[in-house]
């Protein structure tokens, strides 16, 4: 069950993207020479370089830390070499450094640790680099030119509940996050549960076996309840439905308490899928007005999808079924054909025993066209993790097809990012008061009402226009929803809560984004014309607080690295929250900026916190807020 909340093995970093910002890897370069003059008889050292944090208790001795020398060690072990242990082996890594103006000083530590001082001027020139040459030349290099996100992908007249709300804002920021990993084309799409007139059409639940009889009835249902309440009309606007769930629930009522009415809607499964005008028409009409409704919640959360219904595979399925068949995959289970795969007891079920097809169905077909068709290198799917097993299963057939790569890293990859159920604060399944699903256009209205509300009591707000008040609300109401999703850990099962979302302390969109609106206004009170301080004037990090924040901001490029190559947003929000604390709590607290005769050093450093702030928001899909 998706109710459990697994821990995240330890994030590897994938050797094949290119981050030359990246302090780690220049370093690691730096310690790969040192390492080839110390073990000059030793393959493929790999050079095992890491940012001090205060967990693994480092940050008093250095910025970084060097570990090979307790692992050459033990590798060493019994040869003969002039080495006495590993500490001096540390210390001969030390003496073989190439100069670099990059490091400061180095010291050894504990069983062997060396520890780097970066010289805070290159810290220094390092981010005033970002300034004149912008932030986009801190972006890495993902080796491929086409990815995709599936992702948000809600089932057509039924209820966008608040998992597609999960998967729409981590599915968009993981679309954020290739696209600045300079992927060329990254694909947003969004593949919706809808139905073709095909008798083998299915729709998305993730459930393997689901009755699939049973959900198409709905349509009947759904169908006859319109012809009922709209008897003479062709045209059934939106308006006239008015709420979608409403209709389906009054639809369901006159559904259990009428046989009459049931029959009839059975009678309209049959109409609807041997092509009667009529009833496709209806169907249709029922279509539109769900996407009318998904719409309402992407446009709130100005999320862009390219819809590519599971319908649109049907024509495919035979095709992709028969070149497994003839590779020896499919076998006859009970009249069905499966395909059985690697380390799962239940077989993948490609035609059931009726003939018709399903959710596993759709699947192959469109992971089939997905690198046959659109030659894509890289595909994302956002789900609950209950899925998990479908996808695991999906993409070892096509391991045992050869259809992709033996190796789960080599591109073409598939990978799957499950995430755990939304909870209310009662911990059990999300639902609003009156125990019904919630509608999202109104969950995500109400967090704009409450910003709005909180906006207006602020005395700065006083002069603002209604534009501004509203924007200002939305940006921070939107803003803190996605925040609070994607910072935990996407496995976790979250909580949703307003009054912690929308706090202005601890690690909120709220708190993030009026620490990036007071920098800003830092920067406008000042009078200062910051375009011009950037030509002619730099960066000098003598205070330890400039240089704690000077080497943070520099940082950027290899947490960005773990957060794409793991697909971890929470990664970026880490980075982002602890940014602003650090620029909040040390640097402005403890650095006069205004006024100061470090002043236009002082304003370079809150200009490249901002500019770092907004890079970050602009991936998580926050809207940032200049003045507050
Ligand atoms: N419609 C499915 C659901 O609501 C999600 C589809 C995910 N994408 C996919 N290719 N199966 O659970």
């Amino acid at each position: 069950s998706p109710l459990t909340s697994k821990t995240q093995s330890p994030p590897t970093l994938s050797i094949d993207i290119d981050n030359p910002a990246s302090v780690k890897r220049q370093l690691a370069q730096i310690f790969e020479v040192s390492l080839k003059a110390t073990v000059p008889d030793e393959e493929d050292v790999v050079p095992l370089v890491d940012a001090c944090t205060a967990k693994t208790g480092g940050v008093k001795f250095g910025d970084y830390q060097c570990n090979n020398a307790m692992g050459i060690w033990s590798k060493l072990k019994g040869k003969e070499t002039g080495f006495r242990g590993p500490p001096s082996i540390g210390q001969a890594i030390i003496n073989n450094l190439p100069p670099s103006e990059m490091i400061d000083s180095c010291s050894l530590a504990g069983p062997g640790f060396v520890n780097v001082v970066l010289s805070k001027n290159w810290i220094a020139q390092g981010v005033q680099r970002m300034l004149s040459d912008g932030i986009d030349t801190w972006a890495p290099r993902l080796p491929i030119r086409r990815a995709m996100v599936d992702f948000s992908s809600p089932n057509i007249a039924k209820e966008m509940h608040v998992g597609h709300l999960r998967s729409t804002i981590i599915g968009d920021t993981l679309a954020r996050m290739l696209e600045f990993s300079r992927v060329e084309l990254v694909t947003r799409r969004n593949h919706v549960g809808d139905w073709g007139t095909q008798e083998s059409s299915h729709f998305g639940i993730g459930t393997i076996g689901l009755k699939v009889d049973a959900f198409v009835l709905q349509f009947g249902m759904l169908i006859e309840y319109l012809f009922e309440k709209f008897p003479n009309q062709e045209n059934v606007s939106e308006t006239a439905i008015g709420d979608l769930q409403a209709f389906y629930k009054a639809s369901k009522l006159r559904f259990d308490d009428d046989p009459e009415f049931k029959l009839r809607a059975q009678q309209a499964v049959i109409l609807l899928q041997s092509g009667n005008p009529r009833y496709r028409k209806a169907w249709e009409q029922i279509c539109d007005i769900s996407r009318a409704e998904f719409d309402k919640v992407y446009q709130r959360l100005g999320v862009q999808l390219e819809e590519m219904g599971e319908s649109f595979y049907n024509p495919y399925i035979p095709g992709v079924i028969e070149q497994l068949d003839k590779l020896g995959l499919v076998e006859d289970s009970d009249g069905a054909r499966v395909i059985y795969v690697e380390g799962v007891n239940i077989p993948l079920i490609a035609v059931k025993r009726d003939g018709g097809y399903n959710y596993f169905s759709t699947d192959l077909a469109s992971l089939w066209y997905r690198l046959n068709k659109e030659k894509l290198e890289w595909i994302v799917y956002v789900t609950d993790i209950g899925q998990q097993q479908h996808f695991d299963m999906l993409f070892k057939a096509f391991r045992r097809a050869g259809w992709l790569p033996r190796n789960e890293n080599a591109y073409p990859k598939c990978t799957h990012i499950g995430f755990g159920l939304v909870l209310g604060d009662d911990g059990k399944r999300f639902r609003s008061r009156s125990s019904e699903v919630v509608r999202l256009v109104d969950l995500l209205d109400e967090a704009k009402r409450r910003c709005k509300t909180a906006l207006l009591e602020r005395d700065t707000t006083s002069d603002w226009s209604e534009e501004e008040i509203e924007k200002t609300s939305e940006a921070i109401g939107y803003g803190a929803v996605k925040y609070a999703d994607l910072k935990i850990n996407r496995l976790t099962n979250y909580t949703f809560n307003f009054d912690q979302m929308l706090s202005d302390k601890g690690n909120t969109a709220v708190y993030l984004l009026y620490a990036h609106a007071r920098i800003c206004s830092i920067i406008r009170k000042s009078g200062k014309d910051i375009e011009e301080i950037k030509k002619n004037g730099y960066i000098v990090l003598d205070h330890e607080d400039e240089r704690l924040l000077g080497l943070h901001l520099l940082q950027f490029p290899e947490v960005f690295e773990e957060a794409c190559s793991n697909l971890l947003p929470s990664v970026l929000c880490d980075y982002l929250y602890t940014l602003a604390e650090i620029f909040t709590k040390k640097f402005y607290s403890n650095c006069q900026v205004v006024g100061s005769p470090e002043e236009s050093s002082r304003l370079l450093l809150c200009e490249a916190t901002a500019i770092v702030m907004r890079k970050c928001f602009y991936l998580l899909g926050i809207e940032p807020v200049y003045k507050l």
